[in-house]
């Protein structure tokens, strides 16, 4: 059975107290409607909608970046939230299957638990996904007999009885696409909140003898974001999951509290990571690599049996090859480093490619940016670039050459060549006692003159 996804996240966020539509707020450094979109893609989605509102198209070229066939719609006021999927009708119309709702602001929801709520669907017309809550706050409230759903009361609706219910709305619903539409356009506003709320259809169903189940889940999953406290919260929740995980794949983590995982990090078997390394979006280590200490690693790729680090920076379009040794004080953007490449100290390599072999001395430089524009340089293999070499892009330096200390390297360098870029040095004979000879009763003349 197929399955369409609408993703709500039209709502503007207002606790959040920020100009940043809510959904974009980030946990594991990407927005948090990516979260719930990488829950869903689980499922295969025939179709995925994004119902946007507030932000709407920042909202929705995020939902874009993470995938290019989402479809999006805008929900023009935010009437409530059976009026938000109603939003999403015609693109799922003539759309075979089941649709289920996710919220946007709703990261933690598992794949699994999505999962079972697709096979309780061959018992009931409508799922829903509840969870017994500690504290039930505001939550809407299940009333429900067993795995049977009667209905749901909204907490602004509810009776103190009903109120006494720890039975909790996550929010998640599904049900076949057209019938799930059907009931929602039923839907009318009268209630405390003037809402078209979502929760009404599971009334709706019954009343015209269909049948509405429920699927528990933990809690934690559903802990959705309305305030910077709970994004603080949801972060934390998710670093210890992904902490959890990587350990359980088989990856080392010398001090994990200190490690501090993006949403799509993915780590190698036998992979070590040391203490206060930070993943930004993008990143792949392949097994056997180690990252120690102190790096930040982004957008880049680490092959099996580099070492990298301590304090190593990589970013964009950094590729490591296999066997690669990048040390300490090392920023590498936009550059592939061939196998076995070395570069162990304070060395800035940006939109360059180096063959393999070569040996990086400390302090390189590739000068890469002239002020306006970007430009590369490529180094060969088996080269030997000397320490504190500057290397003005574009320029190439041929496999096996080698660069003396201390160059200015403005012109290509062919293979095996020697290239000295650097001022011829001068030895003045015993000249050094004369000078400090010199310089100190200079030295003695100004501190007279000062008395
Ligand atoms: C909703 C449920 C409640 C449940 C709770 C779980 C309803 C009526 N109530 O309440 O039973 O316990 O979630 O968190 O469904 N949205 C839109 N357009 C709208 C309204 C909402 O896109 O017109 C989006 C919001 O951006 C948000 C989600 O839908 O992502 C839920 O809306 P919200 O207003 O937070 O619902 P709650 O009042 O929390
Ligand atoms: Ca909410």
């Amino acid at each position: 059975m197929s399955v369409s996804l609408v993703i709500l996240a039209a709502g503007q966020g207002t606790r959040m107290n920020s100009d940043l539509p809510k959904v974009l707020h980030k946990v594991g450094a990407a927005p948090l409607l990516h979260h719930a979109m990488q829950a869903g893609r689980a499922l295969s989605p025939e179709v995925t909608v994004v119902v946007t509102g507030h932000g709407a198209e920042a909202v929705a070229k995020s939902a874009r970046a993470f995938d290019e066939e989402v479809q999006t719609v805008v929900q023009e006021e935010q009437k409530g939230t059976a009026h938000a999927v109603l939003q999403a009708a015609p693109l799922l119309e003539g759309v075979a299957g089941d649709a289920l709702v996710l919220y946007g602001d709703t990261p933690f929801i598992r794949a699994e638990t999505l999962e079972a709520m697709l096979a309780a669907r061959k018992r009931h017309a409508v799922v829903v996904l509840g969870f017994h809550a500690a504290d039930p706050g505001r939550y809407g409230r299940l009333i429900a007999d067993g795995e049977a759903l009667e209905r749901i009361v909204e907490w602004k609706d509810a009776t103190e009885a009903e109120r006494a219910v720890t039975l909790c709305n996550s929010g998640v619903v599904c049900g076949e696409a057209a019938t799930l539409m059907r009931l929602c356009a039923a839907v009318g506003n009268q209630n405390a909140a003037g809402e078209f709320y979502l929760t009404d259809i599971v009334a709706l169903a019954r009343a015209e003898g269909l049948s509405a189940g429920l699927v528990l889940c933990d809690e934690a999953e559903t802990m959705g974001v309305n305030t910077r406290a709970q994004l603080a919260a949801a972060e934390a929740a998710f670093q210890a999951r992904a902490r959890a995980e990587a350990l359980e794949n088989g990856v080392t983590l010398t001090a994990p509290e200190t490690v501090f995982f993006a949403l799509d990090t993915v780590v190698g078997r036998d992979a070590v990571i040391g203490p206060n390394v930070i993943f930004g979006p993008g990143v792949t280590i392949e097994s056997e690599a180690e990252v120690k200490g102190f790096c930040h690693l982004e957008g880049c790729h680490i092959s099996r049996g580099a070492t990298v680090g301590p304090f190593a920076r990589l970013r964009p379009g950094a590729e490591l090859a296999e066997d690669v040794h990048v040390g300490n004080f090392v920023e590498i953007k936009n550059a592939i480093l061939d196998e076995g490449v070395k570069v162990g100290h304070l060395t800035y390599l940006g939109d360059a490619h180096v063959g393999e072999h070569t040996n990086i001395g400390a302090g390189t430089v590739t000068c890469n940016y002239d002020g306006v524009m970007k430009h590369r340089t490529v180094i060969g293999k088996r080269a030997f670039i000397g320490s504190d070499t500057m290397l003005v892009a574009p320029v190439t330096v041929g496999d096996d050459a080698l660069t003396g200390s201390g160059s200015v390297i403005t012109e290509d360098v062919p293979a095996e060549a020697v290239a000295l870029g650097r001022a011829k040095q001068v030895n003045k004979a015993g000249l050094k006692p004369k000078l400090f000879e010199k310089l100190k009763a200079e030295k003695a003349k100004r501190a007279k003159g000062q008395e």
